[in-house]
């Protein structure tokens, strides 16, 4: 393969606001899809066992999960195209069941492709310039950003860049391919993380140093499954030009000194939580001062060529404020509603960021239909420059809408079933699959997270409650974030029956904390009731506008445990 030609690269008749690809890249993604072609003919022959097969299929994101194999698809930093949307209906159409999952970290998951098609599924993916390299196996894996990249109102700079800078560096980089475990790296670029990235293994916020030039602030050691951990800063100001550098530097040390022994306590935080910050700080500026940097000379163009690809759209010139908006509004309460939650402040004038819920009520968290997929492409073609972006919360972000014509996406929305107005609320509750479909489940996760969003169904309701995150897990690994929502739930098993521990005080963003556990694990169908008691006492304690994590911060964990016991006591059924 030749390096990224920069000439073709430029592709001056392109509008674009994202990365394209250019021959290099596609040369790469294509030899991947002949390779793994090959690995599965050789597999559905039985020239080889299923052991010796898994570390192929985990090189392309393909696992086995409890009825089938499961291929998760990056979607880098959160940013599709439509074409890029309708692509993976055709695929759910075509290969699977009909729909797909938006994950936590930007993926995209099929839950049910047969092993035969998979090399045909990458090579329809590779056509839209999307592939499933280091989605699974102890790599780096895919690169993650703020959903409102480039357009919220409170961002410094747009971190996609950054992220794709890295993406390129990591993808199938010979040194980190085979680390201690799997490796996470997110960036934000806004004053308001969204990104999550204090409980990242690397988390990146750009930010401004003393001569107002861009840099990182970089976080080390974050993280959630058995054993959580926020991310420590381990440099506050680091320059643009030593990203790639510094960031070897840490995943050297990690490589050296991670532990291999015991794959439960392999991941970066546990190496930075028993080493210690400060010492990781030092071997990590000693591996940095004392390596070559001479591979690292052409950095600066590197990112200069991707920057230039996340170009903003052609924006109009427009009022800030919409006349429009505000009748539609006045005249219809279900889409001022939906205005009120759904939307978001935009950095240009007249335009506004839409989130579209992929949690309806008691529809299962992340989901989509193909048919779905492809309003929400169509809907970005009439209305905002056919792009998207899927986030961590797993919904989907419309960034470039006239406020104008939200009232007309809206109803095109809702003709879709798309139009819930919960975005940040109670029933925006993010689940891992749990025993649905999870081999290493102890206990269901979806049939929960249905049952709450059944109990709070009442938008006005939610509204009332204001911003609350539960998040829910299947078992101790916690893919379902359940340590940082304000209230988590956790699924167990206990003597053969489902046993569910509840958790307070959880938070992803910048104020990160890990959630304490609220009493003994209560059983499924009585998730849902506790949940109403913490709500309630939380009600009649708030001050004013408060959230539930800064009543919960005020009051105290204990004043919340109390009031369980005491509804306990009095014969509530807890
Ligand atoms: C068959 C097994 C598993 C399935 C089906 C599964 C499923 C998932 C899903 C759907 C996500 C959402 C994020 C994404 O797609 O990128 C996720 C993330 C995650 N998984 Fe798993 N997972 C499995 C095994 C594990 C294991 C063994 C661990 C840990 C030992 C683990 C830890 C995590 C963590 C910690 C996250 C998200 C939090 C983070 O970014 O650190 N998972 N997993
Ligand atoms: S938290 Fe456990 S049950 Fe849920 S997806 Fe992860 S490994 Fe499976």
């Amino acid at each position: 393969m030749t390096a990224h030609d920069p000439q073709q690269a430029a592709r001056p008749n392109t509008p674009t606001t994202t990365y394209l690809y250019d021959n290099y890249d596609t040369a790469f993604v294509r030899e991947r899809v002949a390779e793994f072609r090959e690995q599965v003919r050789r597999r559905l022959e039985g020239a080889t066992t299923e052991e010796e097969f898994r570390p192929f299929r985990l090189m392309n994101g393909l696992y086995l999960q409890l009825h089938a194999y499961m291929l998760r698809v990056a979607i880098p930093y959160g940013t599709l195209t439509a074409r890029q949307m309708r692509s993976l209906a055709d695929i759910a159409d075509k290969w699977d069941k009909g729909y797909g999952h938006f994950t936590t970290r930007q993926n995209l998951q099929f839950n049910w492709p047969k092993l035969v098609d998979v090399p045909d599924i990458l090579e329809a993916l590779a056509e839209v310039e999307m592939h499933a390299i280091q989605t699974s196996g102890n790599c780096i894996r895919n690169v993650t950003a703020d959903h409102f990249s480039g357009v919220a109102a409170d961002e410094y700079e747009d971190p996609r860049p950054t992220a794709e800078f890295l993406r390129q560096w990591s993808s199938l980089h010979s040194e980190f391919s085979f680390l201690p475990r799997k490796f996470k790296i997110a960036v934000s670029g806004a004053a308001q993380d969204r990104a999550a990235v204090k409980v990242h293994d690397i988390g990146l916020r750009v930010v401004a140093g003393p001569g107002g030039e861009p840099g990182y602030e970089v976080y080390v050691g974050g993280g959630l499954g058995r054993s959580p951990f926020v991310g420590k800063v381990v440099r506050e100001f680091l320059p643009r030009e030593d990203l790639l550098a510094y960031l070897e530097a840490i995943l050297r040390v990690y490589n050296r000194f991670g532990r291999r022994d015991n794959k439960y306590k392999a991941r970066i935080k546990i190496l930075v939580h028993e080493t210690g910050l400060d010492q990781i700080r030092a071997e990590v500026e000693a591996e940095f001062a004392a390596m070559d940097r001479t591979p690292f000379a052409h950095d600066a163009e590197e990112f200069a060529r991707i920057a230039a690809f996340f170009a903003p759209p052609p924006y109009e010139t427009l009022p800030a404020q919409s006349e429009a908006l505000q009748s539609a509004k006045r005249e219809n309460p279900a889409f001022a509603a939906f205005a009120e939650v759904n939307v978001s402040a935009h950095k240009i004038d007249g335009y506004a960021i839409v989130t579209v819920s992929l949690k309806p009520t008691g529809g299962i968290p992340g989901d989509a239909t193909s048919a779905q997929m492809r309003v929400l492409a169509d809907a970005s073609e009439k209305f905002g420059f056919g792009e998207l972006r899927v986030s961590h919360e797993q919904n989907i972000v419309l960034p470039h809408v006239k406020k104008d014509d939200l009232f007309a996406l809206w109803r095109m929305l809702d003709a879709a079933g798309l139009a819930t107005a919960n975005v940040g609320l109670l029933t925006d509750i993010i689940s891992c699959p749990g025993l649905d479909y999870c081999s290493l489940a102890t206990a269901r996760s979806i049939p929960i997270a249905q049952a709450i969003s059944r109990r709070f169904k009442d938008e006005e309701r939610q509204r009332e409650i204001g911003r609350l995150g539960i998040k829910i897990s299947g078992c101790i690994n916690a893919c379902g974030h359940h340590h940082v929502g304000a209230i988590g739930v956790l699924g167990l098993e206990k003597k053969g029956q489902e046993s569910y521990q509840i958790t307070l005080g959880g938070d992803p963003s910048l104020s990160a904390s890990v959630g304490e556990l609220l009493g003994p694990g209560v059983g499924a169908d009585q998730v849902a009731d506790v949940i109403e008691h913490i709500v309630d006492f939380y009600l009649s304690e708030r001050q004013g506008e408060e959230r539930f994590i800064d009543t919960w911060r005020r009051l105290g964990h204990a004043r919340f445990k109390d009031v369980l016991r005491r509804e306990g006591e009095n014969g509530a059924d807890i």
